[in-house]
């Protein structure tokens, strides 16, 4: 993870520096999704400290866990922390045990915070557009149509023919921009466009107004996966950081990109949907649902 700053201004605040862990940032900023960085209320704090304790907590329960093992290592669990631990006593780990336990960490944050709210987003969408819908079913039942019986299961060569679905994906990711940030910190004096950002600053970049910008994304705020056709997606690709960019580019990004399109199989294929209730949202930073968002899930006719 990155070294943690404090910042002059909110001593309680950790600033995050170029190589940190982005899911301790959520885990502050979501704590925060309704003040602004620097305009903390006392309430912002409190919940920032209790999601601190939150993480102490979870970090706690990995180090149980991996205690436990470590007094009967010749049972295996077929999981992640069987390779933490067995890279741990391998005598030649480069990361030490903090490290590792907070990366499981992340890994579980990500998977239950971040796939999921762009999932929510996603149904939205897809429910406003039935065409969508329509495009995405076409393109799943031709997969279903062609699969060999004897191969009850989906196949990676199926997956390389969800062309569409990958459009789809992509929008969900545009629209959605489930990483409110991404940090950087200057380690010297950087010009950008006539300003000088000094030594030490930390810049944080909004995927949200890179992707809202109308110079880049025609009519930006419509769901509109066919945008990402073949012929546009190589220019539009290098404004497309739902996944931050760079050497610290998410480590999960292609595992889910690969959940959400074995979502959308299986809804398309197997179900329809209607609205329930809610599902007002607003943007910030990234899109949120403040009352959540509910639906029902029907069988397919
Ligand atoms: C929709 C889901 C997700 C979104 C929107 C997302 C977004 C991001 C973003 C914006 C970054 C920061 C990149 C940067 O600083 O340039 C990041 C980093 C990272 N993500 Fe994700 N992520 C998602 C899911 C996941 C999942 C499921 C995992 C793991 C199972 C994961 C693991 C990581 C890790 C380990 C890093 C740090 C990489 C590094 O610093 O070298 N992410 N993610």
């Amino acid at each position: 993870m990155g070294r943690l700053a404090q910042r002059p201004d909110h001593p309680a605040l950790p600033i995050l520096t170029s190589n940190t862990c982005p899911t301790i940032l959520w885990q502050s900023l979501h704590a925060k999704k309704h003040s602004q960085l620097s305009k903390l209320s006392k309430d912002d704090d409190k919940q920032y400290i209790a999601d601190m304790m939150g993480r102490k907590h979870v970090q706690k329960i990995l180090k149980d866990l991996l205690k436990q093992r470590t007094t009967a290592p010749q049972k295996k669990y077929g999981d992640f922390l069987d390779v933490v631990l067995d890279e741990l006593q391998s005598g030649r780990a480069l990361l030490d045990e903090n490290f590792l336990v907070d990366t499981v960490a992340g890994f579980i944050f990500a998977g239950v915070a971040l796939t999921p709210t762009t999932l929510t987003a996603g149904m939205k969408f897809l429910t406003d557009s039935p065409n969508v819908v329509e495009a995405l079913s076409e393109e799943h039942d031709t997969i279903l149509k062609n699969r060999d019986e004897t191969q009850p299961t989906i196949t990676w060569e199926e997956f390389k023919t969800m062309k569409f679905t990958d459009q789809v994906i992509n929008e969900i990711l545009r629209l959605s921009s489930n990483g409110p940030g991404i940090i950087r910190q200057a380690l010297k004096d950087v010009q950008y466009n006539g300003y000088t950002i000094p030594a030490g600053w930390v810049v944080m970049i909004s995927p949200m107004s890179v992707h809202l910008n109308p110079d880049i994304f025609e009519d930006p705020l419509t769901f509109n996966p066919w945008r990402w056709q073949e012929e546009n997606a190589n220019s539009l690709m290098k404004h497309f950081m739902p996944f931050g960019d760079g050497k610290r580019h998410c480590m999960g990004a292609n595992f889910t990109k690969f959940q959400i399109a074995m979502f959308l199989h299986t809804l398309v294929t197997k179900y329809r949907w209607k609205e329930i209730k809610r599902g007002e949202t607003f943007r910030i930073a990234d899109l949120a649902f403040p009352q959540d968002y509910h639906i029902k899930l029907l069988p397919r006719s």
